[in-house]
């Protein structure tokens, strides 16, 4: 490696220990839980996964543990924020209650109002949702385009089952789409935040925002997600 190139790692690591550093200090306000305790019975399940992990999307472990939450839930509704290549959309229609519809929002060619986390530029608008098109499920799914701090989420309000935020990763941004997750819960729903890790402090921070105003986000131990469970629904 040349002296230049050690340079460049070195700066790098010391960019990634300092997002850790900023992000250790809002992980350890929010409490853990384990999927098992929120879940009773989970660890019984089977669950349908075929999985590709790409540089943006989900890890293998937690590809498993959202078709898990999806088989338990078996969810009737679901609205995606954050949709790229679709991955994770298909494992969620892959796993939900017969007749499930699922809702998926990406940026397509909107500008980011409330700026870009760096390092973390959109994804490009082909790619977005290339996983599930032309899968068995893909008549499961509607695909929106818009940027998540300019979308009407007022037509999905108090109708979904299941919201996954993975969007973008600023502390505003998970902040806003947060609310908008809060609203579209149907009673006894729930949400799933991807990116609650040492990588994403805006994660993190938004997350503590929620818990500062009452809501009992967790974090799901062993995973990068964490989840809200509201009451009221069957399970
Ligand atoms: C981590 S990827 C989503 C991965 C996907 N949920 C999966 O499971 O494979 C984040 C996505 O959020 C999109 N995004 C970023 N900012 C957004 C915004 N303001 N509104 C909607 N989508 C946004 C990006 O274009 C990118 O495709």
């Amino acid at each position: 490696m040349s002296a230049a190139d050690q340079r460049g790692s070195g700066r790098h690591q010391l960019f990634l220990v300092r997002r850790a550093a900023r992000s250790a200090a809002f992980l350890r306000r929010i409490p853990g839980a384990d999927l098992q305790t929120l879940f009773p019975g989970i660890e019984r399940l089977s669950v349908t996964l075929a999985h590709r992990a790409r540089p943006r999307g989900l890890p293998h472990g937690d590809a498993f543990v959202l078709a898990l939450i999806c088989a338990y839930l078996r969810p009737r509704r679901i609205f995606e924020i954050g949709t790229g290549t679709g991955e994770g959309t298909l494992i969620m229609a892959s796993n939900a209650a017969d007749g499930a519809r699922v809702e998926t929002l990406d940026l397509g060619d909107a500008p980011s109002s409330l700026g870009v986390q760096s390092g973390d530029h959109p994804l490009e608008a082909g790619a977005v949702g290339e996983a599930f098109a032309g899968t068995s499920v893909a008549g499961a799914i509607t695909q929106h385009l818009g940027d998540s701090a300019a979308f009407d989420f007022t037509p999905f309000r108090g109708t979904m089952d299941l919201v996954f935020v993975d969007g973008a990763h600023t502390a505003d941004y998970v902040r806003g789409d947060s609310q908008a997750a809060l609203s579209m819960l149907a009673p006894g729903g729930t949400i799933v935040w991807d990116d609650c890790h040492l990588y994403h402090p805006g994660v993190s921070q938004g997350l503590t925002s929620l818990l500062a105003a009452g809501h009992p986000v967790r974090r799901l131990e062993t995973t990068r997600f964490a989840i809200l469970r509201t009451s009221g629904g069957s399970r």
